[in-house]
């Protein structure tokens, strides 16, 4: 698959952040044939995983780097790329179930959302060295009844 555009950039952790990344994850979705409530989506798993590493990732120390990296394929896929450099997830797959949280204040319901309004996610992770969470979504106009 080849990409069409794409985008890249990178911020402190700072929560602030999280809002000023989904609304740039957005304004570049916005070029593909989506509807506004796709763009909530959008928003909302980027929030989600941008807030991993900020809270989790790096335990809310402000001063590390987080990147996106966000592409549009050939065929309308849109590709979103959440990178930390943390302290990682032991056990991934644990991480991914449905209210598992490390945190008990939290929900543990992240990764369900991003599961859940994407069609692909993927987490590769490494104690000590950070966290790379990849999420997929097709938005060629064949594929919009899967979402209606
Ligand atoms: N970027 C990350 N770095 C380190 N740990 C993470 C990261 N993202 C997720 N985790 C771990 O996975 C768990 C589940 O994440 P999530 O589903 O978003 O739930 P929550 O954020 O509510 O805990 C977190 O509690 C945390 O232990
Ligand atoms: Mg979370």
């Amino acid at each position: 698959m080849n990409v069409k555009n794409y985008v890249r950039f990178e911020f402190q952790s700072l929560p602030e952040n999280i809002s000023f990344a989904r609304s740039c994850v957005a304004a570049f979705a916005a070029q593909l044939d989506c509807t506004l409530d796709d763009i909530e989506e959008i928003k909302l798993v980027v929030s989600e995983a941008v807030s991993n590493s900020i809270i989790h990732g790096y335990a809310s120390n402000p001063h590390e780097k987080v990147v996106i990296a966000v592409s549009i394929m050939d065929d309308d896929t849109l590709e979103i790329i959440v990178e930390d450099y943390g302290v990682g997830i032991e056990d991934v797959e644990k991480a991914m179930e449905p209210t598992y949280s490390t945190d008990p204040s939290r929900m543990g319901l992240g990764f369900t959302f991003m599961k859940s309004f994407m069609d692909e996610l993927e987490v590769v992770s490494k104690p000590g060295k950070g966290t790379t969470v990849k999420l997929k979504r097709n938005f060629a106009v064949a594929n919009k009844e899967a979402y209606a």
